[in-house]
């Protein structure tokens, strides 16, 4: 079965709430500080976040129209630190009694069609569950850029060292960036990212917004980082399945169960599948080839791209944005 559907937003487009949004969305583009896109030409920055002109929509049709349940749980990430692999795997782990490994779900279908992006124009999900509850969700959006009535939800937030970010969005925007723009160099993209302009970012406060969140309500964020899930991916699954409410039993421990998800999702079984190595996806506006979410998936491919200066200079950021916060960097 393939289902369509607008990410459980709905809305008519001539009624009278939707035609302010339209209203306040025009002002809004007239009236933020801009700065420069990665793959678009213009930023918008929005209580402090930069995003592009369809993501400032979908926020204000979500803060209009979403209605949340208590019962969701929301993946959020700043883009590029292990999205796919976390999607995977709290799908793998929640549908466990519903796939076999030998003959998952996943050996047909993109990861884009697990799990579907809060307030993005639909593609195709072709799994029936993303219908009940546990409703499971994709976010980039920083926490506090979200609707109130999220407050309820729970959250899974994934955050990697800023350097592998950096290194991974460079290459996948320059996939996305239009064609009418000059190429972006890898320098430019240091300066932007350093300075937070970049989208979703700044990256520092958007790992803040849900740090602090996890630190208000400990149980209603699951905090994790891609270096942790690559060291000890059986610590995280479980975890992970606790979290949402479905932890392993024993039986599934002597069965090997955590290992046949790990497998499943492991980076070079999904990057080797057919389905994901050929075609591409449509991600809100844009068109992505399916086998660019999986590049290396390494832990420290910055290393091949920052001089010793630059590495500094983010570190430094790191260093002095986290202060005071509790949050430790990713060096130490
Ligand atoms: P690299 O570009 O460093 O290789 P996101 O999913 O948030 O867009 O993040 C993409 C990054 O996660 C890419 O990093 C990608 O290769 C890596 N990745 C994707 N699937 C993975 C997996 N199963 N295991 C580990 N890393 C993975």
């Amino acid at each position: 079965m393939s289902l369509r559907f607008t990410s459980f937003i709905e809305y008519e487009e001539d009624d009278v709430e939707y035609n302010k949004i339209c209203d306040e969305h025009k002002h809004l583009l007239e009236t933020l500080p801009k700065g420069s896109g990665w793959s678009i030409q213009h930023l918008y920055n929005y209580n402090g976040f930069w995003i592009d002109e369809m993501l400032l929509k979908a926020i204000l049709l979500l803060d209009t129209y979403f209605k949340s349940e208590p019962t969701d749980i929301v993946l959020a990430s700043f883009m590029k630190s292990g999205t796919t692999w976390l999607k995977t795997l709290m799908f793998s782990t929640l549908n466990r009694d519903r796939y076999s490994f030998s003959n998952h779900f996943l050996h047909n279908n993109h990861p884009l069609s697990t799990i579907p992006f809060l307030g993005m124009k639909s593609y195709p999900m072709t799994d029936s569950t993303t219908f009940s509850a546990p409703r499971l969700f994709i976010t980039h959006f920083a926490r506090t850029l979200l609707p109130a009535c999220m407050s309820s939800c729970k959250f899974v937030y994934v955050c990697r060292d800023p350097k592998d970010v950096l290194v991974s969005k460079w290459h996948f925007m320059c996939k996305l960036r239009s064609k009418d723009l000059t190429p972006l160099s890898f320098d430019e993209a240091f300066e932007l990212f350093c300075l937070g302009v970049s989208e979703f970012g700044p990256f520092w406060e958007h790992v803040l917004s849900y740090w602090r969140a996890s630190l208000e309500s400990p149980d209603k964020i699951l905090f994790l980082r891609y270096e942790e899930l690559k060291k000890q991916p059986e610590v995280v699954v479980r975890k992970l399945a606790d979290f949402m409410g479905k932890p392993i039993t024993m039986e599934e421990e002597k069965k090997g169960v955590v290992w046949e998800i790990i497998n499943l999702c492991s980076f070079e079984n999904l990057r080797n599948l057919e389905v994901n190595k050929k075609g591409v996806e449509k991600l809100g506006n844009f068109e992505v080839e399916k086998q660019s979410f999986f590049r290396k998936g390494e832990i420290g491919d910055w290393k091949n791209y920052l001089s010793e200066e630059m590495k500094d200079r983010i570190d430094g950021i790191t260093k002095q944005k986290f202060q005071g916060s509790g949050l430790i960097g990713f060096n130490e």
